[in-house]
């Protein structure tokens, strides 16, 4: 997608949608409606008020061009009354103006003058406009897709050294914004992907060859090596399925960090539940169960290409969890990496397994906090619905850090509690832990049992089994793999500083 920008104004561009922001009530002051409202004879603002279009989040007005207006549809979108017209409010108006189909060619007014609106159109278009193609063939591919977007500015033509300095910092925002686009656009595809193509040696590989092309580092641990290091909980996952694990660890070290945070991702390829098998319905979509692992390998590439500046590690546990004679068993023992022994009661509670060796891994890193990302639980969708995530950290101040971060990248979430008197639940007869407790409070449960993995480290956790993969669209969220998390993480990198 080809991403330019202009001074010149709206009315002269040609386009198949030209996209105007309205703020709420200000239809008849705004002056770029006023304008296009008089180059189309009226209809623009006769169309919106016989819509009754306000200007309210959700509301659109579409009218076709006329002679002296370049675009073949102008459609006027509603922006609500929000607090500030940042990044998330520009990438959701961008995500709307790009959705529909049949649009190759988008024109868009920014909604405001500020590098922030320019980096979230950047990411809003590339976001909206997303498909997942690859299997589809003849008449199922879409024919036309959005290849060419001009981004207007608010104050037309603006004259002398300003102008130069306004550009070159609106240029800089959309480049980052389409370097955001991409890690939610990876992260979507490996999740859409099939899990017969997406499988801990194809990750792996891609891993491998985005990191080289962005100047990261990428090191994988296969079958044997984890076997030498003792990651036995890894192992275990991994017995029933016919393709080896392996456990990636990437990273971005600039030269002056501000800090290091180790991300970690659970990366199950597919979940069938193991010997505790689950139903056709259970499993049918749980090839989205690497979400925390596609999203923390796309993180750490746009890490690199931000050049942010913070040393960040991404360590991901990548296997599927199959059925075999090999495989492991509810009663089997098997002593984590970090040391603690653990008895396996339900080998659907597989990712909370294979955490534990990565979490304890990325422990010896010494990071001032490690943030996990993981599809864990049924329960936390029980507990919040689909749409947001369950947040669980050991450390106060970056617990509400994050929140923060995720709250200003326009992704929901929500702190859950460390429950102590849950803690009880997960002692064993014949092991220091086994890795369920009680029947209720299933995501806290399992945010407990990771707690004790994490050595000294400061900690979050996030459990993303809603978000992560929808049924149907919602906000600015397409149907299937959402690439929840990255913005988030990406802005808790942006706005770090060590606790
Ligand atoms: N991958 C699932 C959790 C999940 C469920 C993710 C729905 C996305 C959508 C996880 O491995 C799992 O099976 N969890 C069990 C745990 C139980 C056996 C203690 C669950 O939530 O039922
Ligand atoms: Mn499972
Ligand atoms: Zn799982």
């Amino acid at each position: 997608m080809k991403i330019t920008l202009t001074d010149d104004a709206p009315h002269s561009l040609t386009a198949d949608v030209l996209a105007v922001p309205v703020l709420e009530g200000a239809l008849d002051d705004d002056p770029i409606v006023r304008a296009l409202d008089a180059k189309l004879g009226g209809t623009l603002v006769a169309a919106a008020k016989a819509e009754e279009f306000v200007g309210k989040v959700d509301q659109a007005v579409a009218v076709n061009g006329a002679k002296g207006v370049g675009a073949r549809r102008v459609v006027l979108y509603g922006l609500g009354r929000p607090s500030t017209l940042g990044r998330s409010e520009a990438r959701a108006f961008a995500v709307r103006a790009s959705r529909g189909n049949g649009i190759t060619k988008l024109a868009i007014v920014a909604p405001s003058s500020d590098d922030d609106a320019y980096q979230g159109i950047a990411e809003g278009v590339g976001l909206g406009a997303y498909r997942y193609t690859r299997y589809l063939t003849g008449d199922r591919l879409p024919k036309k897709t959005l290849g060419e977007v001009t981004i207007a500015s608010r104050t037309g033509k603006v004259a002398g050294k300003g102008a130069a300095k306004a550009n070159a910092g609106h240029k800089a925002a959309v480049e980052r914004g389409t370097v955001v686009a991409d890690a939610v656009t990876w992260t979507r595809d490996w999740v859409n992907g099939p899990p017969n193509d997406v499988n801990a040696l194809t990750l792996t590989a891609e891993a491998k060859r985005l990191a080289h092309a962005h100047g990261l580092t990428c090191t994988a641990l296969d079958k044997a090596a984890l076997a030498k290091k003792r990651m036995d909980l890894l192992l275990a996952v991994n017995k029933g399925s016919a393709i080896e694990p392996r456990l990636i660890h990437l990273k971005h070290a600039p030269k002056k960090a501000r800090g290091r945070v180790v991300f970690v991702g659970k990366g199950i390829t597919f979940d069938s539940g193991g010997l505790c098998i689950k139903s056709a319905k259970q499993m049918a979509d749980m090839k989205c169960d690497m979400a925390g692992a596609a999203l923390t390998i796309a993180t750490l590439v746009a890490a690199a290409r931000l050049d942010l500046p913070v040393e960040v590690h991404g360590i991901c546990a990548i296997t599927e969890n199959m059925t075999g004679p090999e495989a492991y068993r509810p009663g089997d023992v098997y002593k984590s990496y970090e040391g603690k022994s653990v008895e396996i009661i339900n080998t659907d509670a597989e990712g909370r397994l294979i955490l534990a060796d990565a979490l304890a891994y990325a422990a010896e890193q010494k990071p001032d906090v490690i943030v996990d990302h993981a599809t864990l639980t049924g329960a936390c969708m029980v507990a919040l619905g689909p749409y947001t995530a369950g947040i669980y950290a050991n450390d106060d101040a970056f617990g509400s850090a994050y929140v923060q971060a995720a709250g200003r990248a326009g992704e929901s979430v929500w702190r859950m509690p460390l429950l102590e008197e849950l803690r009880d639940g997960l002692k064993s007869d014949v092991a220091d832990l086994k890795h369920t407790g009680e029947q209720y409070g299933g995501s806290i449960t399992a945010a407990l049992f990771l707690r004790e993995f994490v050595r000294d480290a400061k900690w979050i956790h996030l459990d993303i089994a809603g978000p992560a993969f929808l049924e149907r669209a919602q906000g600015i969220a397409p149907k299937g793999a959402t690439g929840f998390g990255v913005l988030a993480a990406l802005r808790f990198l942006e706005d770090y500083d060590r606790r």
